[in-house]
């Protein structure tokens, strides 16, 4: 059965959080660590259900702990929990699967993701509606990149002008992103680049700094301090 928040919304969120270190209990599973006393999952769903535009969230959990997330979430939302596979491209495909008639946008959101603004989930979802096909939010590289060997010398220089760090919520016309899981070989890292191997157009709308991803011990800590320091982090 699935649960929807705006029956008159057009679009469905979905949060692969299946990953292998993600497991209810003390401890180390990514999606639940805290930050602020409650779970990155939960962060990340409270924004994403906060945007008038979303119909349906659907969250993949490790296969068994389904009812554990169901638990955590209840408070938060009205949402579906499915079972996740065992890559993160199969947990989206399964949640994709779940998504029920109505929605034709469908964004795909990172957990870790927890400060997410919910007026970023309104902006790529309005590209989406505004007729394109598949939209990345991104941030410019502050940093010079360069090339290196497994040997640790420096190859090249790339020009930093033509590059983007992405982000997500990504966004797709349903049937794009469906098409694209449809047709998936080799598991990648990103639900666009699926698209773009169909030679599907990819289009950017500007990130924002509060959609980091919380991935090492240093951005746990800058995530609680922006919760702290700034009361509204990731309402705007
Ligand atoms: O491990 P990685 O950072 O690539 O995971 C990205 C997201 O995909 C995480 O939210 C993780 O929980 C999710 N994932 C999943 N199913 C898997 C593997 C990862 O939903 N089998």
């Amino acid at each position: 059965m699935t649960a929807q928040l705006n029956p008159r919304g057009d679009v469905a969120v979905l949060v692969p959080a299946a990953g292998a270190g993600v497991r209810l209990g003390p401890g180390g599973p990514k999606a639940l660590r805290r930050i602020g006393g409650e779970p990155l999952l939960v962060h990340a769903v409270r924004r994403i259900a906060a945007a008038p535009s979303v119909h349906t969230v659907v969250v993949a959990a490790p296969p068994g702990d389904e009812e554990a997330v169901r638990a955590l979430l209840r408070p938060v939302a009205a949402l579906t929990v499915v079972a996740g596979g065992t890559t993160r491209q199969e947990s989206v495909a399964a949640a994709l699967a779940a998504v029920p008639a109505g929605p034709e946008i469908v964004l795909v959101h990172d957990a870790a993701r927890a400060l997410t603004p919910t007026a970023l989930v309104e902006s790529v979802a309005g590209a989406v509606r505004g007729g394109e096909d598949a939209v990345v939010p991104v941030l410019p590289v502050v940093d010079t990149i360069k090339e290196v060997s497994a040997a640790g010398a420096v190859l090249g220089t790339v020009d930093r002008a033509a590059l983007r760090a992405v982000q997500t919520p990504q966004g797709f016309r349903r049937a794009v992103l469906a098409a694209a899981h449809a047709a998936a070989v080799d598991p990648l890292t990103d639900d666009a680049g699926l698209v773009e191997k169909q030679g599907v157009r990819v289009t950017c709308v500007p990130g924002s700094e509060y959609a980091m991803k919380i991935t090492r011990p240093f951005d746990l800590v800058l995530a609680e301090h922006l919760l702290t320091a700034v009361p509204l982090a990731g309402h705007h």
